[in-house]
């Protein structure tokens, strides 16, 4: 019973995903206001897998400019306002633990 609980709390940690996962795995991010545009926007050219890949290392400014070179080095196709959505959702799920 202890084995499992640990096994799905390791299963849950995005860090676990950087070991390589297939690449058809079905990446699924955390739950929260904005997925839906993120999943909508952001699962087109990459696998979901690069916003977890790189979660530890950004902070809001540099998940802005993450999404802003998304949009016009790569031509992602982002309203502002979703743009704006996809930023808060990665920062606030995907940022650095506040200190
Ligand atoms: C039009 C295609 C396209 C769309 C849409 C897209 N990306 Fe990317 N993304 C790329 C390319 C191309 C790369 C870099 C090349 C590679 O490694 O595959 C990349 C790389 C990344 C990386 C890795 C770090 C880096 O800068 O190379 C992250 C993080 C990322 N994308 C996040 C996002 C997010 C968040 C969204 C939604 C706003 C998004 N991408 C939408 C094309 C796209």
């Amino acid at each position: 019973m202890k084995a499992l609980v640990v096994l799905a709390l390791l299963a849950a940690t995005p860090a676990m995903a950087a070991n390589g996962p297939a690449p058809e795995e079905l990446v699924t991010l955390k739950p929260a206001a904005g997925l839906e545009v993120v999943n909508q926007n952001c699962g087109g050219c990459h696998s979901l897998d690069y916003v977890r890949m790189n979660a530890p290392f950004l902070n809001a400014d540099v998940w802005k400019a993450e999404v802003t070179k998304m949009r016009n080095a790569f031509g992602a196709q982002l309203t502002d306002a979703d743009a704006a959505a996809i930023q808060k959702y990665l920062t606030d799920n995907y940022g650095p633990p506040a200190s």
